[in-house]
């Protein structure tokens, strides 16, 4: 039976596991993290992250061929194909801080797989890192410990948060890069064979160790921008800004490539995406504060919706926190709801500095139990109850469905609603006599006329 172990029990690790061990039974599949809550949460009823279906697949198979373990040296020693998913944030110091992705996380993971093993490994790079990382990981493992061979993949992993499974199931292709050598083929050869267990396979592209982590890197980058049109028509729709653990990451990773590289003309425009995405959550809070007789001092607005996108309860760099922000500059009380944010995590969100929050909650500084000017309510009546304005900032389904005329005749009037989605019917709403202002879309006579507008 082959022996796989995930390190990093997160976004990506967890589903991703679950998955192999729904559809390779023949596969013992152990998931090891150091932060014993999130282990604990794994092996409960209520696991550490919210994605459609994972519920589902985790109580199919853990206990058969699915573990969720804080054992982690234990499990490397036993293991023939290992996993490394751990974070990879951005470095907040030193050299390339602010662009640069932090491997610390990454290379303690290679130095306790270098220490622990005793017999030969393979080494799947799993987390989206900056290009080049395997060799460097390659070198870690290799000068470490003589007489054991290590062979190193990249697998970069395609999910996107709130359709993982789905995404796990029917990937649109499986990369996985490797050395163009016997041993690197044989391990290629080998979670080939893992995936082959329900992928097609036409869908699994081998190549080298360099082009697949570099396919990884420019496919989110390009994503984010939505203007190869191979991608289509799907990625094209206007929001409050994106979020999310990749994409930003990735562009600064780029960014940092090219000055490295002796490109820095390349360099700023890659820059300029993260730059236009800020300027995108700074507009809209613009545009709330000046609709709303350019004071929203001691109003209440409400919050609809706190993680970067719909269907996860991950709020890794989601466009909520600088717009909560914004608006708390402006001195306004805000009234927050999202069906799977916790309130531990919001009030963490709003009182954390940019890039602290993607490092282990181990690390992180401890979370305020509350927030002047915040409520985090658990419904989304409660949050507009007598607001004066409301933001949808995720494009969450029960948003579309709640019923707004009773969402208006509990407002404070004129009552306002800042679509930052696209998901409301706003010609319905302007007939219940909401004042609404949709991202993209013509304004409303209203808001034309209200001055200052960035
Ligand atoms: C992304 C990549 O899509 C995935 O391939 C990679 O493996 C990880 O990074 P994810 O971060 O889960 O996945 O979310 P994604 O669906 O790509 O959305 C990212 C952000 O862009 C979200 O904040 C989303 O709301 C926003 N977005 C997306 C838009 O604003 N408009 C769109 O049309 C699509
Ligand atoms: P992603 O979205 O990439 O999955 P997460 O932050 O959700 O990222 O998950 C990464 C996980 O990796 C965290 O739970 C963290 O505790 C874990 N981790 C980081 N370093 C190590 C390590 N050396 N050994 C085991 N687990 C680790």
């Amino acid at each position: 039976m082959v022996k796989i172990c995930c390190i990093g029990a997160g976004y990506v690790g967890g589903p991703t596991m679950a998955v192999i061990a729904l559809k390779c039974p023949n596969v013992q599949v152990t998931v090891v993290d150091i932060a014993e809550q999130r282990i604990n949460a794994w092996n409960s009823d209520t696991l550490p992250i919210y994605e459609p279906g994972l519920d589902d697949v985790v109580k199919k198979c853990r206990g058969k061929n699915l573990f969720f373990s804080t054992q982690v040296e234990k499990n490397i020693a036993d293991s023939d194909i290992i996993f490394v998913s751990v974070n990879t944030p951005t470095k907040t110091q030193g050299l390339g801080a602010g662009k640069a992705a932090d491997l610390t996380y990454w290379e303690s993971a290679a130095r306790m797989i270098a220490d622990v093993s005793k017999s030969d490994k393979i080494v799947v790079e799993k987390s989206t890192v900056p290009v080049k990382t395997a060799e460097a990981i390659e070198r870690i493992l290799t000068h470490n410990k003589k007489g054991i061979n290590f062979t190193i993949l990249s697998n970069p992993e395609f999910l996107a948060e709130g359709t993982a499974i789905q995404d796990l199931y029917n990937p649109d292709r499986v990369l996985i890069g490797g050395r163009e050598t016997p041993d690197g083929q044989k391990a290629i050869n080998a979670l080939r064979d893992v995936y082959a267990n329900w992928v097609p396979k036409e869908r699994i592209l081998c190549t080298n160790l360099w082009s697949a982590e570099l396919s990884k890197l420019a496919a989110n980058v390009s994503h984010s921008i939505g203007t190869d049109s191979r991608i289509g028509p799907k990625f094209l729709n206007a929001s409050v800004g994106f979020g999310g653990s990749c994409f930003q990451k990735d562009i600064l990773n780029l960014v940092y490539i090219c000055e490295c590289n002796g490109l820095p003309e390349v360099a700023n425009y890659w820059k300029q995406v993260v730059k236009v995405n800020d300027y995108q959550k700074s507009r809209f809070v613009n545009r709330v504060v000046s609709s709303m007789f350019n004071t929203v001092s001691s109003k209440k607005i409400a919050i609809l919706g706190f993680a970067f996108k719909k269907d996860t309860g991950d709020t890794r760099e989601a466009p909520a926190i600088d717009v909560c922000k914004g608006l708390l500059g402006d001195k306004a009380r805000l009234s927050i709801y999202d069906p799977q944010v916790t309130e531990d995590q919001i009030l963490k969100d709003l009182s954390m500095k940019k890039f602290d929050k993607d490092h282990p909650s181990h690390l992180q500084p401890a979370s305020p139990t509350s927030i002047k000017q915040v409520s985090i309510v658990s419904d989304a009546y409660q949050a507009v109850k007598d607001s004066h304005g409301i933001c949808i900032l995720t494009e969450w389904d029960e948003f579309k469905k709640l019923d707004y005329q009773k969402v208006f005749d509990s407002m404070q009037k004129p009552a306002f609603i800042f679509d930052g989605r696209n998901i409301v019917d706003a010609h319905q709403l302007r007939k219940i006599g909401f004042i609404v202002y949709c991202i993209g879309k013509p304004l409303d006579p209203w808001l034309k006329d209200m001055p200052s507008v960035a």
